[in-house]
């Protein structure tokens, strides 16, 4: 039974072996931080408290089995909103203790990549890993799963925090990675002429502030004065351009990884591999240059609990088991936090 609540989806799923999906659950918040414009943290969190219980449930119901069929609990432990968090963590803890199976804790970001075990294709190792999410977006080069170390990444925004502030700047609604994706497919990616930056540079580093606030000038002018009117083919047209400024950056620095390791198997996790113009242009880029790709389902793109089952087992079968002294850790922070008595 593997519990996800790191942000605003509260999910739950039974998987087995870490490949075969059972039953899974997703519970969004995400309909109700439309009005905001992003996670409001309290709100999250209370969220997952009142959810959590029934998605258990229901993936149970949906499996046809009761708690004796679970050998283990697993949940996503750190990084997150450390009172989003807090909701899995202690439910995972009391469903370890109350079902007397073990407790695996573990990393959301690395979950994301483990999510490639999920399609039952053959994955190799080692492997470049990226992971591009609404918090995160980094490449990894992983010996196995859940083990490897950080390559690289962005130096100020993730590229779904890039796409969500995009959105807000074209008033397109929240979130805003899928509504751009569905008004590229219609738009002239060259209409808009917005920066790559960093792309020449040699260090594997990303950076998506400068493309947001290049858009904001395009969009509403110098100091916002002078706003274009854009109707709906100029919208498609803005939000092509900014895809594919973004696709660039993350697949040029991809072949980066690729060339700077020598490593040619290719993985993609994180809310932003559902985006068509990503996973396109990964394809495309494995072909040229000979690379075998996995690429989760865009359902185990998101967040969702699936990926932490899928993690799970090889950190079970490593003996990775965790305890009650189990404590969320929020971002920024690595590694598990226990509690340090006496
Ligand atoms: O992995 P995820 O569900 O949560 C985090 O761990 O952050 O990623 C959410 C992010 C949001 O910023 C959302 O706008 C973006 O993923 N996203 C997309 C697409 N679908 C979701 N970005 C671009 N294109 C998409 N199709
Ligand atoms: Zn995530």
């Amino acid at each position: 039974m593997a519990l996800e609540s790191s942000c605003d989806e509260t999910a739950a799923a039974l998987v087995e072996n870490g490949r075969e999906v059972i039953a899974e659950v997703v519970a969004s918040q995400a309909d109700d931080f439309a009005a905001w414009g992003g996670v409001v943290p309290e709100i999250a969190a209370r969220g997952h408290v009142a959810y959590l219980p029934t998605v258990v449930e229901q993936v149970l119901r949906q499996a046809g089995v009761d708690s004796a069929a679970v050998d283990a609990v697993a949940v996503a432990a750190w990084p997150g909103l450390v009172g989003s968090l807090l909701g899995a963590v202690s439910t995972a803890k009391v469903l370890a203790r109350r079902w007397k199976v073990p407790l695996v804790a573990v990393d959301h970001i690395q979950a994301h990549l483990a999510a490639v075990h999920l399609n039952h294709s053959r994955v190799d190792y080692p492997l470049v890993g990226l992971v591009a999410s609404g918090g995160h977006s980094h490449y990894y080069l992983m010996e196995a799963p859940g083990q490897g170390s950080l390559l690289g990444g962005t130096i100020d925004d993730a590229a779904g925090e890039a796409f969500d502030k995009a959105a807000a700047i074209l008033e397109l609604g929240y979130p805003g990675g899928p509504i751009i994706d569905r008004l590229a497919q219609i738009g002239d990616p060259k209409a808009f002429d917005l920066p790559r930056s960093l792309l020449k540079d040699d260090r594997l580093a990303l950076s998506f502030s400068g493309l947001k606030t290049a858009l904001l000038y395009r969009v509403k002018g110098p100091k916002g004065r002078d706003p274009l009117q854009l109707d709906q083919d100029g919208l498609a047209d803005a939000a092509a351009s900014f895809q594919a400024a973004v696709v660039a950056c993350l697949v040029g620095k991809l072949q980066q990884a690729v060339q700077a390791t020598g490593v040619t198997h290719v993985a993609l996790g994180g809310g932003v591999a559902c985006n068509s113009g990503l996973r396109k242009a990964v394809r495309q880029c494995a072909e040229t240059h000979g690379w075998t790709v996995s690429l989760p389902e865009p359902r185990h793109c998101i967040d969702n609990a699936a990926m932490v089952g899928a993690l799970a087992a090889p950190c079970l079968g490593r003996g990775e088991i965790s305890d009650d002294t189990l404590a969320p850790l929020p971002t920024g922070a690595a590694g598990p936090r226990r509690l340090k008595i006496g």
